[in-house]
């Protein structure tokens, strides 16, 4: 016999990194105050012996990889642009982690997939930890959705809502909002732990598994990691979306950063609208909608989202600084990224930014992180630092190397195509790889460029009133 010996540990509430002793910072993911005492002895695994161990191993059969496979039908939400991020729909039995930041609006695109699930005549369970049942109600009828048949419930006890879940027919989908609000006998720790947070994910998710319901946690990020983050779940569950947008735009998008059922690249657009999340879906007229052709500064991007096109804006500013060392802040986009392009811009371009703050940023608030952006990057610098306004109608795409050659994308017929049903005519774009020549949709006019410099040579030709106003703004600068 062995005894299990009750000792504290201290577990970071940001990371779930367990150490012996208390520190100030946590040294696993870097953050301030986030580690907590908790009961060792009463985390996850901890058993008696004589449950835990005395049997022997028994062997068990081992399968080859072309077994027999059933692949259950998929629970189609029919809000497609979140059927998109899920790589179809719901699979049964499976576990979906939610996450975004407070306010993002995660529990009222649940409170409408659950509504449109429920109204397919399939059972839904809606658990909120956070608010209360009439506030749940008020948002649905908000909604216009008060008439769905989805069965809610304020509870934060896992026991007991495992126990109510398991009266009647199985349900189809089961929200629970939040996973930091939960809690269960299992562990002794406060709600909100990062043991408690895992403890009861841990039973909800063999719940799902066992009993072939889909279940969708949310969790909240909160960006001074008070509250456990939902991050000491992420690789215990099937997928993790995350809802994320910008508090100033109306725009959400729904991104998956793991899908074991799905693609991990495909975006969903939303708009919070006053009664509700409306899904977009042609998101580049929307995110070009309010461009202001005309103005140095802007290029337009011909994006990738995963397996759909998507245009969109890229905003740029070169000012004179008055700082020793010019800023360069970035919204949207990688800033490591920037410095790359703007040190290209120099060594292979002669495009001098070293005395400019440089402010860049994607309109309507979308992250992008695909490498093409780097040429709409690059002309809507040189764009801005020369007044030299980019013609409304066209298109910048392509990978630029530190040698200041362009790089060919993927997707390249995908990018042309969209900018072609939105009404541009002109695409600065990489070279086709070998001789193959890229076949330019009708009314299109392609303009490869192959270095940086020749982007800076093409804006001149694009924009004949360049040289006059770099003058103007040279000799306003000097
Ligand atoms: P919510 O779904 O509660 O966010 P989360 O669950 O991610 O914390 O949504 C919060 C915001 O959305 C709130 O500030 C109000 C706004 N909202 C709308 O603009 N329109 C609507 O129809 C609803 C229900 C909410
Ligand atoms: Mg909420």
């Amino acid at each position: 016999m062995f005894m299990v010996r009750s000792h504290s540990s201290f577990a970071c509430q940001n990371c779930g990194a367990v150490s012996n002793r208390w520190q100030g910072k946590c040294e696993s993911c870097g953050e301030w105050n986030t580690i907590i005492e908790e009961s060792a002895a009463a985390g996850i695994g901890a058993g008696t012996p004589a449950s835990r161990g005395g049997r022997k191993g028994r062997p068990f059969k081992l399968e080859g990889l072309d077994g027999e496979t059933q692949e259950a039908p998929r629970i189609v939400s029919g809000i497609r642009e979140f059927d998109r991020v899920t790589g179809g729909g719901f699979v049964p039995g499976s576990v979906l982690l939610i996450g975004g930041e407070p306010g993002i609006g995660k529990s009222t695109l649940l409170t409408q997939i659950c509504a449109a699930l429920a109204r397919k005549k399939r059972r839904v369970v809606y658990i909120s930890g956070e608010e209360a049942t009439a506030q749940v109600r008020m948002r649905a009828v908000r909604l216009g959705l008060a008439d769905a048949p989805v069965q809610l419930a304020a509870e934060t006890h896992v026991e007991d809502i495992l126990a109510t879940l398991a009266q009647g027919e199985r349900p189809a989908l089961v929200v629970i909002d939040s996973i930091q609000t939960m809690f269960t006998d299992a562990v002794e720790s406060a709600p909100g732990t990062v043991t408690q947070v895992r403890a009861s994910a841990q039973a909800l998710i063999r719940y799902a598994k066992t009993s072939g319901a889909c279940i969708v946690l949310v969790g909240h990020v909160t960006k001074d990691g008070q509250v456990a983050g939902p991050r000491v779940v992420e690789h215990m569950v099937d997928a993790v979306l995350s809802f994320e947008g910008d508090g100033a735009h109306h725009f959400r998008m729904m991104r998956a950063a793991k899908n074991r059922f799905g693609p991990t690249d495909e975006i969903g657009v939303f708009e919070m609208t006053g009664a509700g999340l409306a899904e977009v879906a042609n998101p580049s007229a929307l995110f070009l909608a309010g461009r202001e052709a005309g103005a140095p500064g802007a290029a337009v991007l011909a994006g990738m989202e995963g397996s759909r096109p998507m245009l969109l804006e890229i905003q740029a500013l070169a000012t004179p600084t008055t700082l020793g060392t010019p800023r360069r802040a970035v919204v949207g986009w990688d800033s490591q990224r920037l410095a790359m392009v703007l040190a290209v811009l120099e060594a292979h371009g002669g495009v001098r930014l070293g005395g400019h703050d440089v402010y860049l940023s994607i309109a309507g608030g979308l992250r992008i992180y695909e490498p093409a952006a780097d040429l709409a990057v690059a002309a809507a610098l040189v764009s801005s630092l020369t007044g030299a306004v980019l013609p409304a109608d066209c298109v910048f795409f392509g990978e630029v190397g530190l040698s200041g050659a362009v790089r060919p994308v993927i997707h390249t017929g995908l990018r042309l195509k969209e900018a072609a049903k939105l009404g541009f005519r002109n695409a600065i774009l990489p070279p086709p790889p070998g001789d193959k020549a890229e076949e330019a949709p009708k009314d299109m006019r392609l303009r490869p460029s192959g270095h940086i410099s020749k982007l800076v040579a093409d804006i001149a030709s694009l924009a004949p009133q360049r040289q006059l106003q770099r003058e103007r703004a040279r000799s306003e600068t000097v």
